[in-house]
């Protein structure tokens, strides 16, 4: 898909996740730009959510303003970044393209393991309590339904996975191979960032049922924030009026693309279908939803028209 930006980033080495272009700027920080890319059962599909970039950035950047805590981002405001890109400064569209998507951040060592956190039983942790009685080897009571909240928020680690599947593995593994150490503070910064967003989440009326971090190490060793933070694409986040133990909840991001998905006959093996417009409209609203009810401020990019010219 063509991007106004891609032409003045084009001299930076370049990497692709499946979700953000990354950028390595000659200072040695990282340009992240986030792109409207969605992807479902480990696919990335073929249309685009318009805008829902600029909703996980906006995100990101209001826990890293709001959590009090070190964290990789350097500069999120468009004028910041063009000022250490010159081809920006001569290409209005770009910049304007760029703006509300881009992140500059430091370049970190990133720790390979996800920093999981759940305070409710859903998804993965579900099927592993189900299967076993425990997640990742954390003893839980029995008889809990699916969706149920936990006695407590338990720290559940998983391998990054280069590809596919991430696997959740017992913190003595990667305590096992991070040592006791820096894997101890990992786990009780994870908890900790993960009590203090709930009880902010909760008084905006969501739930923040589970999240994921990734930390980086910076060169003295201390841990540093990483990565995309408690977004809808790293995190479950429910209605707190609507919660219903005993079955899955409406989750604020995928549902009507699953949803679509799993009615279309998709078999999950070969290249996903096109997403239709009206599927489209409602997953750019859910993400947008997501956006004010997080934050309590409307979205700053809220006419989709007005920002995707055909
Ligand atoms: N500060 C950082 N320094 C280096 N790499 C980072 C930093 N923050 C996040 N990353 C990495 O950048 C990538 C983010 O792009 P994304 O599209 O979300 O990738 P993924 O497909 O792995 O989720 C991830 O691989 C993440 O581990
Ligand atoms: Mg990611």
């Amino acid at each position: 898909m063509y991007e106004p930006w891609s032409e003045p980033l084009s001299n930076y080495p370049r990497t692709s996740g499946k979700v953000r272009e990354i950028f390595v700027l000659p200072d040695d920080t990282l340009l992240f730009v986030a792109t409207d890319r969605i992807s479902a059962y480990d696919w990335i599909l073929p249309t685009p959510i318009p805008d829902k970039g600029r909703v996980l950035s906006g995100l990101s950047d209001h826990w890293f303003d709001h959590l009090g805590i070190a964290h990789h981002r350097i500069t999120s405001r468009i004028d910041d970044i063009a000022d250490r890109i010159p081809a920006l400064q001569r290409d209005a569209d770009a910049r304007a393209s760029l703006e509300g998507r881009a992140m500059l951040v430091r370049k970190l060592h990133i720790v390979p393991f996800e920093c999981v956190v759940r305070g409710y039983l859903s998804g993965s942790g579900w099927r592993e309590y189900k299967a076993g009685g425990n997640v990742c080897g954390v003893d839980l009571p029995q008889r809990l339904v699916e969706s149920d909240r936990l006695p407590e928020p338990i720290f559940t680690p998983a391998t990054k996975a280069a590809s596919g599947h991430d696997e959740n593995v017992p913190f003595e593994r990667m305590a096992a191979d991070l040592g006791q150490d820096l894997a101890g503070r990992l786990r009780k910064a994870s908890l900790a960032i993960y009590e203090k967003a709930a009880a902010m989440a909760l008084k905006q009326g969501l739930i923040l049922a589970d999240t994921k971090f990734e930390w980086g190490l910076d060169v003295s060793g201390d841990i540093v924030l990483a990565d995309e933070v408690l977004t809808p694409d790293s995190s479950r986040y429910w209605d707190a009026a609507a919660y219903r133990p005993g079955g899955p909840q409406p989750s604020y991001d995928k549902q009507f693309v699953r949803d679509w998905l799993d009615a279309s006959g998709w078999d999950h093996a070969s290249h996903p279908p096109s997403l239709p417009a009206e599927i489209v409209q409602r997953t750019r609203q859910k993400y947008v939803d997501a956006y004010r009810l997080i934050t309590g401020r409307e979205f700053p990019w809220g006419d989709a028209k007005h920002t995707h010219p055909a």
